[in-house]
């Protein structure tokens, strides 16, 4: 049986790396490394960094190369499917030449492996096409929490709920009946196509690593200048993570 260790390596800042993810990757014979192309290249240098850091003992790198994902279109779900079987299938050839049965493979997943990421969906998917794999799960500090530590801000009112959805969602509004939502996976700048009306934002980007930015206020105050050091920091560094909670503001 092929193994693998699924870690969690928080989501920016090799100081968010856990004992138990320190310890799973100590104990893999190879570590796979996506590799997403130019724009993720300083993803990649911090997954090898970690590596380099917290690992022990001789281990074997093997890249992954990441196909791209076709535009969207009306069908999210279809293209979706369409590229993590493409995914899957590059895993299922590396897992098959790259790693023996017995020995231990790790794949460094951002943040935590739960959260908006297909990692598990896809590792799932290879064991479902046929390949004898069995695989751990360690979990990871995740950018929301960060976003929420940076902000020093709980994320939920007192027992209220929290809603986490991505900015293709958002575009449709505030959603009904929600008071605390999480943006992730926002690349279109969601908050400004909704109505301001009450809301606040707490906004990072970068969060854990050098670059980091926070900003927060009121939506309709801080909207303008949340969008402006966006694009700034974007260009600036040719790529950007960010992730934001909206709320209502207390009555
Ligand atoms: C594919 S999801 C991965 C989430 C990850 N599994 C986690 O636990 O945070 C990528 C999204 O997470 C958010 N994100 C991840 N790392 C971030 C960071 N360091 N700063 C701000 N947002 C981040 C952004 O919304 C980004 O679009």
């Amino acid at each position: 049986m092929r193994k693998l260790l699924i870690v969690g390596i928080g989501a920016g800042d090799p100081d968010l790396m856990t004992v138990q993810a320190i310890k799973a990757l100590n104990r893999a014979d190879v570590v796979f490394l996506p590799d997403k192309g130019e724009e993720k290249a300083a993803l990649r240098h911090l997954r090898e960094q970690i590596c380099d850091r917290f690992i022990e003992k001789p281990y074997r790198t093997v890249t992954i190369e990441t196909p791209q994902r076709a535009p969207a279109g009306s069908d999210y779900r279809g293209v979706v499917d369409d590229w993590h079987g493409r995914i899957a299938a590059n895993y299922d050839r590396l897992f098959r030449e790259e790693l023996p049965a017995g020995q231990f493979g790790a794949l460094l997943v951002w943040g935590d492996p739960a959260l908006y990421d297909s990692t598990l969906r896809i590792v799932e998917r290879v064991r479902a096409g046929g390949l004898a794999l069995d695989w751990e799960v360690i979990p990871g500090i995740s950018s929301i929490q960060l976003l929420a530590a940076r902000h020093k801000i709980p994320l939920n009112r007192i027992g209220e709920p929290v809603l986490i959805t991505t900015g293709r969602k958002l575009v449709a509004g505030f959603p009904a009946g929600q008071d605390s939502v999480i943006v992730m996976l926002d690349g279109e700048q969601a908050f400004r196509q909704i109505a301001p009306e009450d809301l606040e934002i707490y906004w990072g980007a970068y969060l854990g690593t050098e670059h980091e930015i926070l900003i927060a206020g009121r939506l309709a105050d801080v909207a303008d200048e949340v969008e402006r050091v966006r694009a700034q920091a974007r260009r600036k560094q040719g790529w950007i993570m960010d992730t934001y909670l909206l709320r209502r503001a207390k009555a």
